[in-house]
């Protein structure tokens, strides 16, 4: 369980009547609770990346579906929240549970029915996270350096993490590990959010240059990359944030193991292939501007490319089976190959 100045948190969570979820655009400078009272709300939530990460945007589905049942406009609701992130599998996976529960419920059970199923899925992923730690760990020699790339721990789950989940284990059985963390331009959920959690767990780490990467793979710097996933084709073909593609490429050129660390809501039966998983364009500002910190303490954005420029922004891109060593589930780490046989339908 992770956690924060003592307390444990729950990346987004149902508490009175509302949603409530870490605000990781305000991390790691301003630690801020965010609230939802309703499901257009959340979905603004989702799209502006208040909750991001494909678990967590899973719960946060789920709990958007819920308030759309409570506020009588399923279908108005539903909408809104499938159209807020279209790589994440995850969110598609907490929407239809809750549509599920909530349709076999009968009309003055629906709402109640809808935030029990929604609960349930919450709790079933931080589990899920759970044991990937406990599956991925013995893959952490002790004294290994682990490269990873964006955002896949706590944060972006409802709790543990998916790539970081095996790295925290592993330190808190006792490994020395190292992570090399890439900065992961445009919103530097690396730089941000994975460095502010591994210092949280008082786990040694740099931030690194995405463009580093290869640097310290030819040096024999990294023993390990890995990652998360937005959604995983049935043929291993996976979606992670945009660099991830490079990293791999660079991994297989030196020789480094390159593992996928997902729960089983990342899988997707309709997708056969990579080409089939849709990647989502973002504001191009994200490129050509920078949020931070100033010395005086306030937050700030600031231009960082020509004015006159053009800029494009695909938030993920997709890394091929060949180049994954193994995926680490929850159930265990599989080739590309097993994914047909074991992924849960
Ligand atoms: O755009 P983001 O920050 O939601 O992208 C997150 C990632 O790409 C993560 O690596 C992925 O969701 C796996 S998170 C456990």
């Amino acid at each position: 369980m992770m956690e924060y100045r003592g307390r444990h948190y729950r990346t987004v969570w149902w508490e009175d009547g509302a949603l409530k979820m870490i605000d990781q655009t305000l991390l790691p400078f301003t630690f801020t609770v965010a609230v939802s009272s309703s499901c257009r709300d959340t979905a603004r939530h989702i799209r502006r990346m208040t909750v991001r990460g494909a678990p967590a945007i899973g719960a946060a589905g789920a709990y958007g579906m819920v308030q759309a049942f409570m506020e009588g406009k399923p279908e108005e609701g539903e909408t809104a929240l499938r159209a807020t992130r279209p790589t994440a599998r995850d969110l598609f996976a907490g929407i239809d549970r809750v549509k599920k529960a909530a349709g076999e419920a009968s009309p003055r059970d629906r709402a109640s029915a809808a935030l029990a199923a929604a609960e349930e899925f919450a709790a079933h992923s931080a589990e899920e996270c759970r044991l990937i730690g406990e599956q991925g760990a013995p893959l952490i020699g002790d004294g290994s350096t682990v490269l990873t790339h964006c955002n896949a721990g706590w944060l972006a789950c409802v709790d543990w993490g998916t790539a970081l989940a095996p790295v925290y284990r592993a330190h808190r059985e006792g490994k020395r590990i190292f992570v090399l963390v890439d900065e992961t331009r445009p919103r530097c959920q690396g730089g941000k959010l994975t460095a502010w959690e591994l210092s949280g767990e008082g786990i040694p780490h740099a931030v690194i240059p995405d463009t580093a990467a290869g640097f310290y793979m030819r040096r024999g710097k990294v023993d390990m990359v890995i990652t998360g996933a937005d959604r995983i084709a049935f043929n291993g073909d996976t979606a992670n944030k945009i660099g991830t593609l490079q990293v791999a490429v660079c991994a297989q050129r030196f020789g480094i193991p390159f593992y996928i660390a997902a729960p089983w809501a990342t899988f997707d039966p309709e997708c056969t292939s990579g080409s089939e998983i849709p990647i989502e364009e973002r504001d191009p500002e994200e490129v050509t501007r920078m949020a931070g910190r100033d010395e005086t303490g306030r937050l700030v954005s600031v231009r960082v490319c020509n004015p006159d420029s053009r800029a494009e922004n695909p938030a993920f891109d997709v890394t091929p089976a060949e180049l994954v060593t193994g995926y680490i589930t929850p159930a265990g780490v599989i080739t590309a190959a097993d994914i047909p046989r074991v992924v849960p339908r």
